[in-house]
């Protein structure tokens, strides 16, 4: 059976004032029907480009220059555009930090939700509301046919993603892309999202890619984790082995800084240093100048991943507990 979502060393650069970087560095991963894959990483570190890329969103200075985006084994990106516009919404949608990315603030819920499921299948107005009400309703909003008539300003912020939510499963994709949908969002508001997309997840068989900068928040959630550090993914496994027994020094540094791993009032270690510059990386391993565990080797070469089931991008990986 193919994978719901398979990427295959995605490459995207953009060019610069200062010279050409590339955000998505040889990214390869997949996701089963089902499943849901956290990706994680700081701010900078090429998550969003990985998702619009895979959608095949990325615009100028950026561009894809290698790699395959295979859905349901269908390469989009050997698809030309009006085929690939079909495919998005239908197969693969995306759900953004931002709700009012997708909602339209001076429509019903109902009229665009309904307009949205038109754009891809034929059916009529009263079908269509059905579908979004069932939608709504799959997604924990209470009393959905109420919702239908309500603007988005008349929603909380929890409801207006939710309903984002529901707009992405539609169509009942084989690929949602979640962009930080709860990261605006307050800490119980986020943990009820999360265990509503598990349970859409497993219902719907749909396979989720959950962006986030915070391990803590797919850790109780996601299957699978992809770490990913100055464009390339650094470490990937199981949620539980990458959690459990972190190999890369990346993310034990991560997991150290998670708040509640730690005595109340102690001091949070932080990972030292900062993102770097896609611009100006370091010769070797891009980690090294914040690494506690660098020696002259992480300075020459780049690390190679050796694959397997947890792979660390590291010369020197932390052992296997
Ligand atoms: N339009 C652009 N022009 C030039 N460089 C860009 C552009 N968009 C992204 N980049 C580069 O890609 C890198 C990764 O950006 P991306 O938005 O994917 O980060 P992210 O991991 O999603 O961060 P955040 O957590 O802040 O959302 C940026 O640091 C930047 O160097
Ligand atoms: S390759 Fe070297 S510098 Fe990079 S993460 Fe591993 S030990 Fe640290
Ligand atoms: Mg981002």
């Amino acid at each position: 059976m193919n994978a719901a979502l398979d990427v295959q060393g995605l490459t995207t650069r953009f060019d610069t004032r200062a010279g050409t970087v590339t955000a998505v560095n040889d990214v390869s991963f997949s996701v089963e029907p089902g499943r849901i894959m956290g990706l994680v990483g700081e701010s900078g570190s090429g998550k969003s480009v990985t998702g619009f890329s895979i959608l095949g969103l990325i615009e100028e200075p950026g561009r894809i220059t290698d790699g395959r985006v295979l859905v349901e084994g269908t390469d989009l990106r050997a698809m030309p555009p009006g085929q690939l516009r079909s495919m998005r919404g239908r197969k693969v949608s995306m759900v953004f930090q931002d709700p009012m990315m997708t909602l339209n603030p001076v429509l019903r819920i109902g009229d665009q939700m309904s307009m949205a499921v038109r754009v891809h299948e034929r059916m009529n107005k009263r079908q269509a509301l059905a579908r979004s009400r069932d939608a709504l309703a799959k997604v924990g909003i209470p009393s959905p046919e109420e919702r239908l008539s309500a603007y988005p300003h008349q929603l909380s912020g929890g409801m207006r993603q939710r309903v984002a939510i529901a707009i992405a499963l539609l169509h009942r994709p084989a690929v949602i892309i979640a962009d930080e949908p709860t990261t605006a969002l307050d800490v119980s508001i986020q943990g009820q999202i999360l265990a509503e997309v598990r349970r859409l997840a497993d219902e719907t068989r749909t396979a989720i890619v959950w962006v986030t900068h915070d391990l803590a928040v797919v850790s109780s959630l996601a299957d699978d984790i992809c770490v990913m550090y100055a464009g390339r993914i650094v470490e990937r496994g199981t949620a539980e082995d990458v959690i459990a027994r972190p190999r890369h020094p990346y993310t034990r540094g991560l997991l150290d800084s998670v708040p509640g791993q730690h005595a109340p009032g102690t001091h949070l270690p932080q990972i030292p240093g900062s993102t770097p510059q896609l611009s100006r990386l370091p010769s070797g391993c891009p980690f090294r100048n914040r690494c506690p565990r660098a020696t002259e080797v992480c300075t020459t070469e780049p690390p190679v991943a050796r694959f397997g089931g947890h792979t660390a991008l590291c010369h020197h990986p932390l052992e296997a507990a």
